[in-house]
C-alpha cells in the first residue's frame, strides 16, 4: 500500500510547507510541482492565478497524487474552489489551517497577517480568521519575495523593508484599537525571515509577538486525514528519496534555490511545460 500527496506552489516557497510534511507523514510519496516560469502569483489577477493553479493540480493529479496540498497561499486565497472544481481528489489549502494555528495562538483575539498583495486584497484570512472571533490587520508585502529570492535574507535593505511593513502595520493595528500578540506568515517565503522579523517586532513591541506560519498546522492535518493509511505503512524515516520535484522553469534555479527553502539538497528535479 502506497500514498501519493501532491504539493504544489508557485515556486519554491512550498518547500517550507513540504518540509513540515516529510517527518509527519513518513513512507508517503510526495510529488512536488513548483511553477516558476509563473511566479509570482502574488501580483497577478484571480482569473490568472485560478487558470494557473488548476493546470498544476491536474498535472499533480496526472503524476498520481491522491490528495493535493497547496502550499500556496496566494492560489489558496484566489484558487481553492476552482481547484476544488477541477481535481478529483481532496484539496487542502494553507489559510484555514493558518487561521486555526492564530486562533490557538492568540490571547489578545488581535492577529497580523503579512502576505502577497493578491492575498491581502482577496482578504481570505480576514474572514478565516473573522469565523474564529480575531480581529485582523492585513498587509501587502510585495518586496518580501523578490528579497528572498535574491537571497537577501539577512541584508540591511531587507531589514528597512521589515521595518517599513512592520511599522506600517502596527500603526494600522493601533488606529482600529487592536493590541495585536500574534503575527501570520501569510506568504510560503516569509517563514525564512522569520528571524529577521523576530529581531524587528522585539525592537517594536514590549511583549514579544507569536510568529506562526501555517506550514505545520497544514502538515498536521494532512497527517490527520491519512492517520489510517499511515498506520499501515511499515515503518520507515523520513526521506527526501520519496520525493520527486517537477519546476516549471530552471532546474538549477530550483536545485540551487529550493535547497535553502527545503533544508537539504535537491538533487533531482524534472522541467516541464504547464499547458496554459
Ligand atoms: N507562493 C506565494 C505565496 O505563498 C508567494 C510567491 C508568489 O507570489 O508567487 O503567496
Amino acid at each position: 500500500m502506497s500514498v501519493t500527496i501532491g504539493v504544489f506552489d508557485s515556486g519554491f516557497g512550498g518547500l517550507t510547507v513540504l518540509r513540515a510534511l516529510l517527518p509527519q507523514l513518513p513512507g508517503v510519496d510526495f510529488v512536488y510541482l513548483g511553477d516558476s516560469a509563473r511566479l509570482p502569483y502574488g501580483s497577478k489577477s484571480q482569473a490568472t492565478i485560478a487558470r494557473y493553479a488548476v493546470s498544476a493540480a491536474k498535472f499533480l493529479e496526472q503524476e498520481g497524487a491522491e490528495f493535493l496540498v497547496i502550499a500556496c497561499n496566494t492560489a489558496s486565497a484566489l484558487a481553492l474552489d476552482d481547484i476544488r472544481a477541477a481535481a478529483r481528489v481532496p484539496v487542502l489549502g494553507v489559510i484555514e489551517t493558518g487561521a486555526a494555528a492564530a486562533n490557538a495562538a492568540s490571547i489578545t483575539r488581535d492577529v497580523l497577517v503579512l502576505g502577497t498583495t493578491a492575498t491581502v486584497e482577496s482578504h481570505a484570512y480576514a474572514n478565516a480568521c473573522a469565523a474564529h472571533g480575531l480581529r485582523v490587520v492585513e498587509k501587502a508585502c510585495p518586496l518580501f519575495v523578490p528579497l528572498v529570492e535574491e537571497g537577501w535574507i539577512h541584508h540591511p535593505v531587507t531589514a528597512d523593508v521589515a521595518n517599513i511593513y512592520l511599522t506600517e502595520a502596527l500603526n494600522r493595528a493601533r488606529a482600529a484599537g487592536l493590541s495585536p500578540d500574534t503575527l501570520l506568515l501569510g506568504c510560503t517565503h516569509y517563514p525564512l525571515l522569520r528571524e529577521l522579523l523576530e529581531s524587528t517586532l522585539d525592537r517594536m513591541f514590549a511583549e514579544p509577538l507569536q510568529i506562526i506560519d501555517s506550514a505545520g498546522v497544514t502538515a498536521a492535518a494532512v497527517a490527520r486525514h491519512f492517520s489510517a493509511e499511515l498506520r499501515e505503512l511499515p515503518p520507515s524515516a523520513p526521506s527526501i528519496a520519496d520525493c520527486t520535484f517537477f519546476a516549471t522553469d530552471s532546474v538549477a534555479k530550483f536545485q540551487s534555490l529550493g535547497s535553502q527553502f527545503l533544508g537539504q539538497p535537491i538533487d533531482h528535479v524534472t522541467h516541464i511545460d504547464l499547458e496554459e
